[in-house]
């Protein structure tokens, strides 16, 4: 505790005299033809985690990097506390930044490695060590100190990392698939971990992952980024029940997607129809006009099976199942449905869905969901 709070002191608590942490106007970012980052704009409050989700190439790294100073935008602005640090060196950024691959001095111990940048900067011997055992108590790693990095397994030396990172006291903190290269369980430890550790030192974070779990997990917003724009900034659970864009939706779990024409819209209530297939929403107006084609989406958690013909004859398709995905609380039901959309359930297997059970592949079942939880994209 004491340590945090040594790291911390007046760092991360003082009193804001800037609105965001992080602040990115109208950003690009172009390596010769290739353009990486188009028009982006940003905003990061202070003591907030905020990941970076996205496929390979979406420029993810290229944002992290411009950010730090380790690269230039081609125009636009990086304001970081306040301050415009566009033309600002990396090094005089006060920025940590922590990679995939650890990037450890492999002939330094750990103590070596994490007192790096505290010796560089010329910190007298004695406050060094101090300093050093505070970081390495941070990341619990006391005991490791006269180790080299090749004596450490992969979760630890990415704390090492960390905890070099942490040592200079940075405004902000950069993390760039920190836990790719660890196995599931090591990465999931890490990152309760991280969170942890961000939470109690307020230390304004960007997490890059295009693990749409790991971002889940770890994160107080989402921005999911797709060819050099950010397509939707949110918190984890806005991000899955609304997502604004198909893109959105499908980089973020799964759901059942159905092509359908739009019949009427009245009092927030779109209605949608596939050959005799018919569905509406609820909730807000999506704004599309009678005719309009459009994409139906449902979330696998929200749709409910029966293997009797519901009286509802809305937002209901009937099909064969033609996969069943036993895990324990939950079953996975894969439906070839009449509506052509081969349909993914989540099922809790309780009491009331024991008789799911009992049906087998082939077995015909009818699909339900409620019109609040239909989701409309263009198609
Ligand atoms: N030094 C470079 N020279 C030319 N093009 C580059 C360079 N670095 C990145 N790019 C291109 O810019 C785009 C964004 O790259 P970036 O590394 O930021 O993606 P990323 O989202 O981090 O991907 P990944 O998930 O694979 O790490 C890609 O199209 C990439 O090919
Ligand atoms: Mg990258």
């Amino acid at each position: 505790m004491t340590s945090m709070q040594a790291l911390s002191l007046g760092r991360y608590d003082v009193d804001g005299v800037a609105q965001y942490d992080i602040e990115l106007r109208n950003l690009f970012k172009s390596y010769g033809s290739v353009t990486a980052l188009e028009a982006l704009d940003l905003t990061v409050p202070r003591g907030e985690l905020l990941t970076l989700l996205g496929p390979s190439g979406c420029g993810k790294t290229t944002l992290l990097r411009l950010i730090a100073g380790l690269l230039k935008p081609s125009s636009g602005m990086v304001r970081i506390a306040g301050k415009n640090v566009t033309d600002m060196p990396a090094h005089r950024r006060n920025i940590g930044l922590v990679f995939q691959s650890y990037a450890l001095f492999p002939h330094q111990t750990v103590a070596q490695n994490v007192g790096y940048g505290l010796r560089m900067r010329g910190v007298a011997r004695n406050v060094v060590a101090q300093k050093v055992a505070e970081a390495l108590a941070l990341v619990r790693l006391e005991r490791f100190a006269e180790r080299y990095p090749s004596q450490l397994s992969g979760g630890q030396q990415q704390r090492v990392a960390l905890a070099r990172a942490l040592i200079l006291e940075p405004s902000v903190l950069l993390l760039d698939e920190p836990f790719a290269a660890l196995d599931k369980a090591l990465r999931e430890e890490m990152q309760l971990e991280v969170r942890e550790l961000q939470r109690n030192l307020g230390i304004t974070t960007i997490f890059v992952t295009h693990d749409q779990e790991e971002a889940l997990t770890i994160s107080d917003r989402i921005a999911v980024m797709n060819a050099g724009r950010i397509e939707q900034i949110a918190s984890p659970r806005t991000l899955y029940e609304e997502p604004e864009t198909e893109f959105v939706l499908k980089f973020i779990g799964q759901s059942s997607i159905f092509p359908m024409q739009v019949e009427e819209v009245t009092d927030g209530v779109t209605a949608l129809r596939n050959g005799a297939f018919t569905a509406e929403t609820s909730g807000r107006d999506h704004g599309f006009l009678a005719g309009s084609k459009v994409n139906a989406a449902v979330r696998p958690g929200k749709m409910i099976l029966s293997s009797e013909r519901p009286s509802e004859a809305c937002n209901c398709v009937e099909g064969k199942i033609v996969g069943a995905i036993y895990l324990g609380t939950i079953t996975h039901y894969h439906i070839d449905t009449s509506a052509g959309t081969r349909a993914v359930v989540h099922s809790q297997n309780t009491e009331e869905t024991a008789f799911l059970e009992r049906l087998s592949t082939g077995d015909r079942v009818w699909v339900q969901w409620s019109p609040k939880n239909t989701l409309l994209f263009p198609a």
